[in-house]
């Protein structure tokens, strides 16, 4: 599975390099090579030794020895593995990698790569649940950076909780499926609509909602992560344009409607974008005055157009596979099978959006996907979480010999 796969493992200072150990058997079991980078604090938990046997190569330590920078420089480091792997990654090197810090052979192998990054973290429960660290690991997912767990339980400093390392073989089955769906989509196209739209009520005052583009950016990195040509088109949103992602910037309800359209046909569309469902009815020029004891009392609206809806229905560019998102508060997998009807799309997954979920804004999300086929509860998890577990999903229904609705 991992046959000729090179694998550049960056070992960190915790407690939990004894398993990278393992992780380096088990990885060369399945055929890869491992070439390892490890930190000073790393060398004080495992030895430079152990590594270098388990790898059968050179373990690179330090960033100014002459002989590793003159055998094999910390540039060619970085770009000569198919992936870098952080493990374990301790809370100091992922703030290093979220700050973009180097100032050791690890962190610049880091900063200098062009590859993806899987990244295991291992800390103490009250570091991981730190805003700091928080505020990192968002950034990295941000940057495209991937991670495997951490997950919970017991820890070696004596208190319970997330921040364990996730086993060995949990991390090779992340980098299984990294490799496996790698590709999957390549020759594919796809659109993704992601963000609120801004209707312009005059030149300064507009009608939105709460969403933030955290689940739409992160569908259109993941699904371009398969190889999909992924196009986004998003309202206004603080979130990075997604690496590899083509990404149009849209205000309104209209121009989204617009720039997808035109960008038909494709293979998938997700639609994970709030529009507004209606905008003021006649365009504004000058902002409307404040007149004072006289309110505005009446803002004539007027529907925007389903963009969702439009692309179900594109006829002969219609994508194989349409997906919806139905952001509800109330009786939430009936809503979302009435808006499967309505809409014509193939799946719809329905998001709980009543006030106290979080879920617009928020960093997580649980979803119920309704389909024909009838209704499957996904566990909550976070963003990219989902994104990931929907691209799987979009590789299965695309792949050949698949009815993509199924
Ligand atoms: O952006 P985040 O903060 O990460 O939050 C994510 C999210 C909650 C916004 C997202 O998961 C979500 O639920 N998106 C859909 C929100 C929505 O508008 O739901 P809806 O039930 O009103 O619309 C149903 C579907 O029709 C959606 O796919 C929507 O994109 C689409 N639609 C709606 C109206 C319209 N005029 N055109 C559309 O395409």
């Amino acid at each position: 599975m991992l046959r000729n796969k090179r694998i550049l493992l960056v070992i960190s200072g915790g407690i939990a390099a004894y398993k990278s150990l393992e992780l380096i058997r088990l990885l060369r079991e399945r055929g890869a090579s491992v070439r390892c980078v490890m930190t000073e604090a790393a060398c004080e938990f495992v030895t430079p030794l152990s590594v270098s046997a388990l790898s059968e190569d050179k373990a690179y330590c330090d960033l100014f020895s002459l002989t590793d920078e003159s055998e094999m420089g910390h540039i060619r480091l970085s770009r000569e593995a198919d992936l870098l792997v952080v493990a374990p990654a301790t809370a100091n090197i992922l703030a290093k990698m979220a700050g973009g810090t180097c100032d050791d052979l690890a962190s610049t192998v880091l900063l200098a790569t062009d590859k993806d990054v899987l990244a295991a973290p291992a800390m103490n429960v009250r570091m991981w649940t730190h805003p700091a660290t928080t505020a990192n690991v968002s950034r990295l997912r941000n940057h495209g950076v991937r991670f495997a767990g951490p997950t919970e339980g017991p820890m070696a400093c004596g208190e319970f909780g997330e921040g364990r390392m996730a086993e060995p073989d949990q991390i090779v089955a992340e980098i299984e499926r990294y490799f496996g769906r790698s590709g999957l989509l390549a020759g594919r196209q796809a659109i993704v609509t992601s963000g609120p739209t801004h209707e312009a009520i005059d030149p300064v005052r507009y009608i939105a909602n709460r969403s933030s583009g955290k689940q739409g950016h992160a569908i259109a990195a993941a699904i371009s992560q398969c190889g999909a040509d992924t196009l986004l088109v998003t309202g206004p949103s603080l979130e990075p344009d997604p690496a590899g992602v083509k990404v149009v910037h849209i205000e309104s309800a209209r121009e989204m409607h617009d720039a997808c359209v035109a960008h038909l046909p494709v293979d998938v569309a997700v639609c994970a974008a709030a529009v507004a469902d209606w905008r003021p009815a006649h365009d504004q020029p000058q902002k409307i005055k404040k007149t004072s004891g006289n309110p505005l009392s009446q803002l004539e609206l007027t529907e925007n157009p389903d963009i969702l809806a439009a692309i179900a229905g594109a006829g002969e560019k219609r994508p194989k596979l349409v997906i919806g998102f139905a952001a509800e508060t109330e009786d939430i997998v009936a809503h979302a099978t009435e808006k499967l009807a309505r809409k014509g799309c193939d799946w719809m997954l329905a998001n709980d959006v009543s006030c106290g979920t979080d879920t617009f804004g928020g960093d997580f999300n649980e979803i119920h996907l309704v389909s024909k086929n009838g209704v499957e509860n996904w566990p909550a998890m976070s963003k990219s979480g989902v994104a990931d577990q929907l691209a799987s999903r979009i590789c299965n229904a695309l792949s050949p010999g698949q009815d993509a609705a199924e």
